[in-house]
Parts: structure tokens; sequence; C-alpha cells
């Protein structure tokens, strides 16, 4: 038996239906208390979901979902170690890499937490000594500038946590990113760099990625090209890998290889070695107090009961959209230039852990999964997206996401981004009606029959959903926790869908094809036999390349 035949959800079927004739507007004028019922805060994070499509019953069947789904137990099961990636075979430990509690956590009978530390020490000492200049390149010089090649999880997480801290970088060296196959990124970054004084980190779980190992291979040979020996390489490449031996066998020196494990995702590898350019950046402190932020919401998670449990309240809120609203994307707003990448990475972690067809139990799922994730920074996307949001028929739920303090001067022009962050939450929920858009045009002389066509066109319906996220600054710790919020929001709805939100089968394919398909670009290209469409396809690129 799925979710959707149990009796809650039939419950909150039923329910849903009746609410239609309800208007967040009236729910405001009925309760002068709402706002202050629907806020939880912890760990530095306030969270106002007063202006969802809510009601006490609401609240009280999404909590009945929750416990049918046996929530709380789940969540104990992936923090103790359980194997619940159950088509893997694999425990789901990535919060063990935050675990600040010291306590031993056991996977197939070895204490991981021990393996975790002396990583952790490892990196702690490579990043000293790069930042120290006295790790030094082939022609005896410190390094300057930090390569990172790596791509999905391997790549967003130390891209975007790093881009979000800006202003507590270190600047002792300057790490740049390259993850794409398309070669024009790396031949463009690499053009900037010296290779003498430059450090390639390698990143890659699997170690079978083709676009890092191919990326990885240019820059080796840049390197060599530069005047380095083979046995300069060591100086230059070190690599983040659970295949440790591939990576050896790859030419990476053994001393220079982190290890990370089978139990940490890829999209949740920034707080193994995966977040060494994060810690290159912040110096390891910085990198530390971003684990401590997720640590804190860890134990916010394990221990706070579900009315107050920031995740679980974001995950019910989400499959109350999704399923009973038939809502398709989910857009995140942060409201905060140095967090511009935040809707990227959540992206990553939401779609490749939910967007799944089948349950534990093998069998088909016959209701909506996973949410699209988008959105951008505010308020640049108020004079483009946003119409959509206030005026098509769609239900696109959405997190606002705010720092209350900013790390600049410009006091009045923090209050004008705070200003429209909460405008646009309020715009969304009360909406213009009919009268209101003819009382506002009534003045400016137009006939009947003008006021009449344009308050169809200038009414908005409101009723649309919104979270607003408050924090005062956006310190490392601070980001740690509004990360590890979206991971444990995104395992609920997992656990709530009955899926599996850590493995992603539906990614193979398409590198199986490509593989298939490369042969048939290359200069001895052979005839190739697909379908019409792909044959096609590639002839145009044979000719277009034809020298
Ligand atoms: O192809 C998907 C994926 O496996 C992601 O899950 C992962 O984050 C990314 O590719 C990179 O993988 P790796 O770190 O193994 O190179």
């Amino acid at each position: 038996m799925t979710i959707a035949n149990t009796p809650v959800w039939q419950a909150l079927t039923t329910h849903r239906a009746s609410l239609d004739g309800f208007h967040l507007k009236n729910a405001f004028q009925d309760d002068p208390n709402r706002a202050a019922t629907y806020t939880a805060t912890a760990c530095g994070l306030t969270v106002d979901y007063s202006k969802n499509l809510i009601t006490d019953e609401t609240w009280s069947l999404l909590k009945q979902l929750a416990n049918q789904c046996n929530l709380v137990e789940k969540c104990q099961a992936m923090f103790s170690g359980q194997k619940i990636n159950t088509s893997e075979d694999r425990a789901v430990l990535h919060t063990a890499l935050r675990d600040f509690s010291r306590q031993p956590i056991i996977v197939d009978g070895k204490n991981i937490a021990e393996d975790v530390q002396a990583v952790q020490e490892k990196m702690k000492q490579f990043v000293s000594q790069v930042h120290d200049g006295t790790w030094l390149g082939y022609q005896g010089q410190p390094i300057k500038d930090v390569l990172s090649i790596g791509i999905g999880g391997s790549f967003l997480g130390p891209k975007i946590m790093s881009e979000a801290l800006l202003p507590y970088r270190e600047n002792k060296v300057k790490v740049h990113y390259v993850a794409n196959v398309d070669a024009h990124h790396i031949r463009d970054v690499l053009a900037k760099l010296d290779p003498a004084t430059t450090l390639v980190i390698m990143s890659s779980k699997s170690f079978t990625t083709q676009e890092t190992l191919n990326n990885t291979l240019i820059a080796k040979q840049w390197l060599l090209d530069d005047g380095a020996t083979q046995s300069d390489v060591a100086k230059h490449f070190v690599c983040v890998s659970s295949n440790v031996a591939a990576a050896s066998e790859f030419g990476i020196a053994p001393e220079n290889i982190f290890p990370m494990w089978d139990w940490v995702g890829g999209r949740y590898s920034l707080w193994s070695a995966i977040g060494l350019p994060i810690a290159l950046d912040l110096g390891y402190e910085g990198y530390e107090a971003l684990l401590r932020g997720a640590y804190d919401m860890d134990r916010h998670f394990q221990e706070a009961p579900i009315s107050q449990n920031l995740p679980m309240i974001l995950a019910l809120l989400g499959v109350w959209y999704i399923n009973f609203f038939d809502a398709e994307s989910h857009v995140l707003l942060p409201y905060y230039h140095y967090l511009r990448g935040l809707p990227a990475y959540v992206q990553q972690l939401d779609m490749e852990s939910n967007g799944k067809q089948a349950t534990l139990d093998n069998a088909y799922v016959d209701y909506a999964t996973g949410p699209v994730i988008w959105g951008g920074e505010g308020t640049n996307g108020q004079h483009a997206f946003h119409q959509l949001m206030h005026q098509s028929q769609r239900i696109i739920p959405a997190d606002f996401i705010l720092p209350l303090v900013a790390d600049h001067q410009y006091s009045e022009q923090h209050a004008m981004l705070a200003a429209n962050c909460f405008a646009q939450t309020q715009a969304l929920m009360v909406g213009k009606t009919e009268e209101e858009a003819k009382a506002e045009l009534q003045d400016k002389g137009f006939t009947k029959a003008t006021l009449a066509a344009l308050s169809v066109q200038k009414f908005m319906p409101g009723n649309k959903p919104s979270n607003t996220i408050l924090f005062d600054k956006l310190t490392p710790y601070q980001l740690g926790t509004i990360i590890a919020l979206y991971e444990h929001k995104v395992f609920c709805q997992g656990v709530i869908w009955g899926i599996n939100s850590f493995d992603q089968w539906g990614v193979e394919l398409g590198k199986v094809l490509g593989n298939q398909i490369l042969p048939h670009l290359g200069k001895e290209a052979s005839q190739a036999n697909f379908d019409a469409s792909t044959n096609q396809l590639i002839q145009r690129f044979l000719t277009a390349n034809r020298t």
C-alpha cells in the first residue's frame, strides 16, 4: 500500500476540497495570532510560514501524515547508520561528517567517526601548508591559485558555499572552478593561471565521471607543457575520492588523496573533503563553523517536535502543495546577492534526491514526487519572472530568504531590499481585487468600459503561498544551518513519498548512450546506426567539423 491509499491521505484530499473558499487575506483578518502561530525558530533561523494555505486542521492532518510515515523513526534510522539507501545497499551518513558529539558511529563493524576525524586533520594540515606557503610548486614557488575540477555535488557545494561566504574569505589563495566538459571553460580558466603556482584539486566521489577525468587530463598536460616532469605532478595535483584505487591508478600520489566514503552522497558531500576549496577560501576554522551550523540543525531535526521542527514543517508544506494542489515547482528567492547560487544548489539536492518513480518496495508511485526547483536572487526576479507567480493560474510555493543585517554600509539600500522582500510575500498573499483596481483608476478619467477591462487585467488573485526565512547575518555557521535545513526537508519528503532519496539511477542511461555516440563523432567515425534523429544529428556534427 502506498501512502496515497492511507486514510490520512484521503482525509487530506477531502480537507483540500473544503478549502476552495479559503483566502489568506481573510485568514489573517480573522485570526490576529496567525503570524505568531505559524512561525517557528531554531538555530538562528526564523521561519514565518503563516502565508500558507493552511488552517489548524490542515496542520493537524499533516502531522498525522508524518506520524503515519514514521518520520521520526526514519530520521533516527538515518543518523544511526542504517542502510536506508537500499538500492545501493549503503548507509546515509553525511551527518557523521559534522557530528561534533564525537560519538562512535559504526558502519559494517567500523567506527567511521575515527576515519572522519583523520581526514579532517589531513585537510587542516593541507590548508595550513598551502596558506603558509610551505606547499611548493615544481619551481619552488608557493601556491597562488587553486583549480577545483569536479561536477554536480563535487562542484556546486564548494563553489556556491564559497561564493555565499565571500566576506569571510581569507584571500590567501584564489580558487577557480571548472565543471563542464565544454572545454571553452577550462581553456579560459587555464589561460589566466600560471602552472608553477597553481594547485589542482580533482574532486570525484566515483572517479569515473567523464567531465572531471578529461578536464584533469587537460590540466595535467598544461602543467607538463610548462616544463614540469611526471614526478612534479604530485606537487600540483591532489584528489578527493571514495575510489582511492582508481585515483592511484590515474597517477595521483597516494599521500595526495583525500578519501571519502560510499555513505556520503555526491550532493551531500560538501561536508567531506569535497569541501576542501571552501576550507582554502575561508581557512579551516571558517569551514568548521559551516559544519557546526549543520550539526546544530541536525540536532534540532532530531530533537524538536514536529510542530517546531523546521525541516519537517517545510517538508510537510511542500507535500501539501505538490500532492493536494498539483504544484509542479517550488521557487527559492534569496534576497542576498551572495546567496544567488542557492537555487542551483538546492536544485540538485532536491531534484536528484526526490525525482523518483519507484517506492522503496519496488512499486511505481501513483502520485507526484519532487518539485521542479528554480529561482533567483531578489530583487532581480521581481523585474522578470514574478509576473507569472502573481497572475498566472499556476501555484508556485516560494521561499523568501533574507539576512536582516547586510555586510555593506549602505543601510538604506538594505532597507529597500528588505522592503521589497516583505512586499512580495504580502502582494502574493493579499492580491488586489477588481474593485480595488477600479478604485485606483477611478480618478484618471477612464470610460466605464475601459475601467471594467483594465480592472480585469490588473486583478491579482493573491492567496499565493510563501515561507519567509530570516536570520541575522549570513555567517559560515548560519549557512550551515540553512543547507542542513534543506537537506533534511528533502529527506522528510522522501520518507513521506516512500522513495529512496539517496540514489540517482535516472542519470545513468544518458552517460551510457553518450559513450556509444562518442566514437561516431571522431575523425575515424564509422557509420552510426541509431534512430533516424540521432543519426541526423551526428551527421550534422561531422559535416560542420569536416576539415
Ligand atoms: O551523474 C550524477 C552524479 O553522480 C552526481 O550525483 C554527482 O554529484 C556528480 O555526478 C559527480 O559525481 P562524482 O563526484 O562521482 O564525479
